[in-house]
């Protein structure tokens, strides 16, 4: 199967890209920047420059293209991108658009989850035949937040109550791939991580495996947003689905926990 990979270079996309070449698909990426590997395209769902040379030949797309690192693009990127790449996908008569989204998101007071249920709901508007999967939070980006929360020297202080069921990209995109190889299935189960973790227990193993000299303290916020995460509004625990536990994860990474 052709399959166009947006957000081809991200935390997911670059796993999701091998899997899908692993299972003997054809993954084509895109990218705003130029080509640097195999099967890659130039195309930007802010401005909509490349869209149509990128879904070209394509029978499916899987989206997990984001602005989420730049939220002063997010409307024009997850949002009016969307849309600008369903458009460009029908008039090249993809046949299935299957679109990453996030467990929960619709119990969240946070920007980036407003844009991505936007999001959603164009997708589901049927421009293309559809699939929404939703996942947990990476555990790539447990190491973003735990990174952001640690640039004071000597501390790192997190709220200890936030509460996660964190996913590894690889095992997200192995389900990803049986999806987009299936017909289109609309909203999907949930995707989650094999546990339900606090944020404290996050730090003290990632503390453990970077091997950094910090006191852990914790920093509750008093803002809804934060209490929403410790109300435990991100996690799916009926669908502990992925196989690789934060502590595999580290080890594979840094040799250690
Ligand atoms: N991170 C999580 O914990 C998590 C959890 C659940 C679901 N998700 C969802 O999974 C998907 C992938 O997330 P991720 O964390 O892997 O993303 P990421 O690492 O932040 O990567 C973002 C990707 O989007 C591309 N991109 C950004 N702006 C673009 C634009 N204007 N035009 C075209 N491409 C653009 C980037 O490509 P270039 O920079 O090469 O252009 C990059 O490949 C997203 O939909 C996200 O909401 C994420």
């Amino acid at each position: 199967m052709n399959v166009l990979v947006t957000g081809g270079t991200g935390s997911l996309g670059r796993d999701l890209v091998v899997a899908l070449r692993s299972a003997g698909h054809r993954a084509r990426v895109m990218s705003r920047r130029p080509g640097t590997g195999a099967d890659w395209v130039q195309g930007n769902l802010a401005t909509g420059k490349g869209l149509d040379a990128a879904v070209a030949d394509m029978e499916a797309v899987v989206h997990a293209g984001t602005a989420a690192a730049q939220p002063w693009r997010l409307r024009a990127t997850d949002v009016h991108g969307t849309r600008r790449l369903l458009e460009a996908a029908k008039r090249a008569h993809v046949k299935h658009i299957v679109y990453v989204s996030i467990v929960g998101l619709e119990g969240i007071a946070f920007p980036y989850y407003r844009a991505k249920l936007a999001a959603e709901a164009i997708v589901a508007e049927e421009i293309v035949p559809w699939s929404i999967q939703r996942a947990t939070q990476f555990h790539t980006l447990m190491e973003i937040f735990l990174g952001a929360f640690s640039r004071l020297p000597r501390l790192c202080a997190i709220p200890f109550a936030w509460q996660f069921q964190p996913v590894d990209t690889r095992d997200v995109a192995a389900r990803l791939v049986d999806v987009t190889a299936g017909r289109p299935a609309g909203r999907l189960p949930d995707f989650g991580g094999p546990e339900e973790r606090t944020f404290k227990s996050l730090a003290e193993s990632w503390l453990k495996a970077r091997q950094l000299d910090k006191r852990l303290v914790d920093m509750p916020m008093p803002i809804k947003f934060s209490r929403q995460v410790a109300e435990g509004r991100l996690l799916c625990p009926d669908n502990l689905e992925g196989k690789t536990t934060f502590e595999q994860y580290l080890v594979r990474r840094y040799g250690r926990w």
